[in-house]
């Protein structure tokens, strides 16, 4: 890989340790997968926040950094809500490690925003043909197809390298000639908002790594697109799709699929909830201002029998206080700063319904509890009867 003489310089040590560090990580990174040089990223969210997921070595690894980032950077979700961690259920040990690693990120310059919807909180953060550096799944999913950026889906520590040096290596999605879709989905069914999870559920499983281009009967709002995304990304590894009429074709000769009412239906029934569910948790990814008032709207009128929690990001929570406080009337809980599958708070229950395709793959891999699904409204129903 071309490296300028600045970055030779920081290879070398010149410019410190922490740069040497990260500039080693994304050489290698380069390396393996070709690239020619280091482009600069507009914006990073860097993972490996929860200490769930990073324990001890990740926060000693983090500890030993010095020095800024040198692009805006902000955090994935935490393993709790940095304030009301002790209405989740953790423990007080969790939270302090919890706290040491969002302490540790800012003062590295990192914005303790931990969210997987940075782009809710920051639009300027990423725009149509910015690089990025960003990690969490279904961020990445987003920000590639519907903001028109380009990133790869970024480890914890490429992602905290391309924060301190400002750059990544250009490969993969960076590389128009990787973007270009490999398989056409026909979507034969008029589809309600609680299907695009479901769709992008089974859509990621016939896909996995390629890169999909739908065509629909209706065009998707903002928030089902960031739930198609998310959960293609978590039951196969999409990081890019299309959706748009005029959106470049999948190349003659490619594999073309579709999927139908009864296809939904399948998945849809095979996980529907039961007398088990214990908890219900929506927000995955983090709820926008749009969905928090939809979620108030079926909660009018209504308390909380089940656990119901509903994650989002702690800038969209205080841009919204009057929404949270008609949500929390009913007993529900709005959470920020963390997810129902980073946190270890979930792991104490048995079944978790969701209204998510991404929490669906991901809940009885990652907290070992079941997962069942339903619409906003049947979640909200399971959890909470008329008041
Ligand atoms: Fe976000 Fe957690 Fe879902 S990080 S996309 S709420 S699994």
């Amino acid at each position: 890989m071309h490296l300028s003489r600045e970055e030779e310089q920081a290879c070398q040590g010149e410019r410190g340790e922490s740069l040497r560090r990260a500039m080693e990580i994304l050489v290698a990174l380069g390396d393996i997968y070709g690239a020619d040089r280091l482009i600069p990223v507009r914006s990073v969210q860097v993972a490996g926040v929860s200490f769930k997921t990073i324990g001890e070595a990740g926060l000693e690894w983090i500890s030993d950094l010095r020095g800024k980032v040198a692009v805006p950077s902000v955090l994935n979700p935490a393993g709790m809500d940095l304030s009301r961690w002790r209405e989740m259920g953790v423990d007080e040990e969790f939270a302090d490690k919890q706290i040491e690693i969002v302490d540790t990120y800012s003062r590295l310059g990192i914005s303790p925003d931990c969210t997987c919807t940075p782009y809710s909180i920051r639009p300027d953060s990423a725009r149509r043909g910015d690089h990025l550096a960003w990690s969490e799944s279904s961020a990445v999913s987003f920000a590639n197809s519907v903001i028109g950026a380009r990133t790869n889906r970024e480890g914890g520590p490429s992602a905290l390298a391309a924060a301190l040096v400002g750059k990544t290596p250009r490969y993969g999605y960076h590389l128009e000639e990787n973007r270009v879709p490999t398989v056409e989905i026909s979507v034969e069914v008029d589809l309600e908002t609680s299907d695009y999870g479901l769709l992008g559920y089974i859509a990621g499983r016939e896909v996995d790594e390629g890169v999909p281009r739908f065509s629909f009967r209706q065009r998707p709002k903002e928030d089902e697109l960031k739930a198609l995304g998310a959960a293609m990304a978590a039951s196969g590894s999409v990081a890019l799709y299309y959706f748009e009429e005029d959106a470049p074709k999948a190349p003659r000769g490619a594999e073309e699929m579709t999927i139908n009412e009864k296809d939904l239906r399948q998945v849809r029934e095979e996980n529907a909830p039961d007398d088990e569910v214990d908890i219900v948790a929506l927000g995955c990814p983090h709820s926008s201002p749009a969905e928090l008032e939809e979620l108030a709207r079926l909660l009018a009128g209504r308390k909380v029998e089940r656990e119901l929690w509903i994650c989002t990001a702690r800038k969209v929570a205080e841009k919204c206080p009057k929404l949270v406080e008609r949500i929390e009337r009913s007993g529900a809980k709005v959470f920020c700063d963390t997810c129902m599958v980073v946190s270890p708070a979930s792991d104490r229950y048995r079944k978790m319904m969701v209204n998510s395709g991404k929490a669906l793959a991901y809940v009885p891999g990652l907290c070992k509890i079941k997962a069942a699904y339903g619409s906003a409204e049947e979640c909200v129903k399971a959890a909470t009867r008329r008041d």
